[in-house]
C-alpha cells in the first residue's frame, strides 16, 4: 500500500486511514499477578521525562505498562502500539498525534493539518505538538509499545528533537526489546529517566508464589532460570 496518494481533485492530499485500535490501551487477560512493586516505581516521581521499559520478548513489559496505565489515577496516558509499518516519520507522527489527541481531544489542530499535507516539515509539527501540550493540565504520559521495531533514523531523530523539548509535565514510556538508539545521558545525569529491565522485571518471590496460584504462565522470576514451558 502507498503511503499516500492523490484522490480526485489534483490538488487533494490523502493518506490511508490510521488504526484507531493502535491507540487504545490493550484489554488485558484476567487473572495477571499486579506488578505492584514496578507499579509503585512508575508512579513515582512528578518530574520524570522518559521511562524505559526495555527486556527481551515476553518479559511481561507491555503488561506493566498496561497496569500502570490502570493503576496511576495521577497522570493521563496516551497509548500506542506501535508495529513495523510505522516506521516511516510521517506514518509515525500521524499516529503519535491521533494517540495524543485521544488524550486531549483537539490537540494540535495545526500540527494535525500540516502532517496531512505533502512532505511536512516534521520539526515544525512537531514544535507545534510541544507548544499544544504546555496548555494542557495536569501530567501526561505517552506510552510507545514496541519501540524496537522502529529502526528508521529519521523516525528517531524526530523522536528525540520531542523528547529533548519536552513540557516538565508531559513524559515518554518507551517499552522495548532493544535499547533505542536514542540520546538519553542528559535525562539520566539529571535523574529524569526510570529504566526497567529485565531484571527489574522478573517475578519476586511473592509475585511468583502469587502466579503459581493462578493458572498463568509468567515471565522469568527472579533468582532463577525463566518458569519451564508449559508453567
Ligand atoms: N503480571 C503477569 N502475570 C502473569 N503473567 C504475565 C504477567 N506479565 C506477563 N505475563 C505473561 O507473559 C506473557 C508476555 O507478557 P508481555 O506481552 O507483557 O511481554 P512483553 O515483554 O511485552 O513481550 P514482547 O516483547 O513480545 O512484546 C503474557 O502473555 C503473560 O502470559
Ligand atoms: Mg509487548
Amino acid at each position: 500500500m502507498s503511503a499516500a496518494h492523490r484522490q480526485g481533485n489534483a490538488d487533494r492530499w490523502e493518506l490511508p486511514p490510521l488504526v484507531v485500535v493502535k491507540t487504545r490501551v490493550p484489554v488485558q487477560r484476567e487473572g495477571l499477578v499486579r506488578r505492584t512493586e514496578l507499579i509503585t516505581r512508575l508512579a513515582d516521581q512528578d518530574d520524570r521525562q522518559v521511562t524505559l521499559v526495555q527486556a527481551p520478548t515476553g518479559y511481561g513489559k507491555s503488561t506493566v505498562l498496561m497496569q500502570w496505565v490502570k493503576a496511576d489515577p495521577l497522570r493521563r496516558f496516551g497509548w500506542l502500539s506501535l508495529e513495523q509499518s510505522d516506521n516511516d516519520p510521517v506514518v509515525l507522527w500521524r499516529y503519535v498525534l491521533l494517540a495524543l489527541r485521544a488524550l486531549v481531544p483537539g490537540l494540535a489542530d495545526r500540527a494535525w493539518v500540516l502532517l496531512h499535507q505533502r512532505d511536512p516539515d516534521l520539526e515544525v509539527v512537531i514544535t507545534h505538538v510541544l507548544n499544544s501540550l504546555l496548555d494542557v493540565p495536569g501530567r501526561l504520559v505517552l506510552v510507545l509499545d514496541d519501540y524496537h521495531v522502529i529502526t528508521n533514523r529519521q523516525c528517531h531523530d524526530s523522536m528525540q528533537y520531542f523528547i529533548d523539548h519536552l513540557p516538565s509535565s508531559m513524559q515518554v514510556a518507551l517499552g522495548t526489546r532493544t535499547r533505542p538508539p536514542l540520546s538519553l545521558s542528559k535525562l539520566k545525569a539529571e535523574g529524569l529517566i526510570l529504566t526497567i529491565d529485565s531484571t527489574k522485571l522478573q517475578f519476586s518471590l511473592e509475585e511468583t508464589k502469587s502466579a503459581l496460584e493462578g493458572v498463568q504462565r509468567p515471565p522469568p522470576s527472579r533468582g532463577g532460570s525463566p518458569c519451564p514451558p508449559n508453567f
